[in-house]
């Protein structure tokens, strides 16, 4: 069965002086999620906001939030996140020495748990913990910065990650996301593949015809591509 396609903003483009202005009108253009780039400087070479930020946010739109915690040891503040409006908390599997236990703990919490792989991370990363997450990122760009180039090479493991998830019985209840270089000339490929959430920033916001239309955009590409 095919997992419902959905457009989630990064907010890494966006003004961050008016983040609660910029968040409303992306739910304005029809988003389903609004992702926030959580970045720590250690795990990723830049830095971006923690909870307080998010929940500056939170009355300013009705749409999900998701954290993607681009950190070191997110379990230390994964119920801050949680305490700021974040729905699902996407922690890194570099970034736990014991993932299991960390995605176990952030469904304790309440929180949806997802688990993302850099690049060179080997699909079979995520193999012993489909049970705990609702959705694995493919990342299919090095985490850290906005406006980079897709890695199309990325594509095969999308796949992987997708026939895996079948193969466990989870086919009907976790989500494959991808996250970096997304936009109209590269989202088909991540949708035949396998992906159904989509996290786009520049691609939206670079769109001359507004937000709107370029979220309503990726989201016709992605279906006719399935
Ligand atoms: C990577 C960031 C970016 C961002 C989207 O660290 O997480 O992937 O979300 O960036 P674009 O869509 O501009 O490539």
């Amino acid at each position: 069965m095919s997992r419902p396609i959905q457009i989630v903003p990064s907010v890494l483009p966006a003004d961050f002086a008016k983040l609660g202005d910029e968040v409303a009108a992306l739910e304005a253009a029809g988003v389903d999620v609004i992702q926030f780039d959580v970045m720590d400087g250690q795990f990723v070479p830049n830095i971006t906001f923690g909870p307080d930020v998010i929940a500056a946010c939170r009355p300013h739109a009705t749409v999900p939030f998701e954290a993607h915690l681009m950190v070191y040891t997110p379990e230390q503040m994964a119920r801050e996140y949680i305490d700021a409006g974040c729905r699902r908390l996407i922690v890194h599997a570099e970034a736990c020495t014991h993932l299991h236990r960390v995605l176990g703990e952030i469904n304790d919490l309440g929180a949806a748990a997802a688990v993302a792989l850099n690049p060179a991370t080997p699909a079979n990363h995520v193999a012993h913990v489909l049970d705990l997450v609702e959705m694995v990122l493919v990342m299919t760009v090095n985490p850290g910065f906005g406006g980079q180039q897709y890695i199309a090479s990325m594509e095969p493991k999308i796949a992987e990650v997708r026939a895996m998830i079948e193969r466990a019985g989870r086919g009907d209840a976790v989500d494959v996301e991808v996250d970096g270089g997304i936009g109209p000339a590269t989202i088909a490929g991540a949708a035949a593949a396998g992906a159904n959430v989509f996290v786009a920033g520049s691609a939206l916001y670079r769109d001359p015809d507004g937000l709107a239309h370029a979220v309503a955009d990726l989201r016709q590409r992605a279906h006719a591509a399935v």
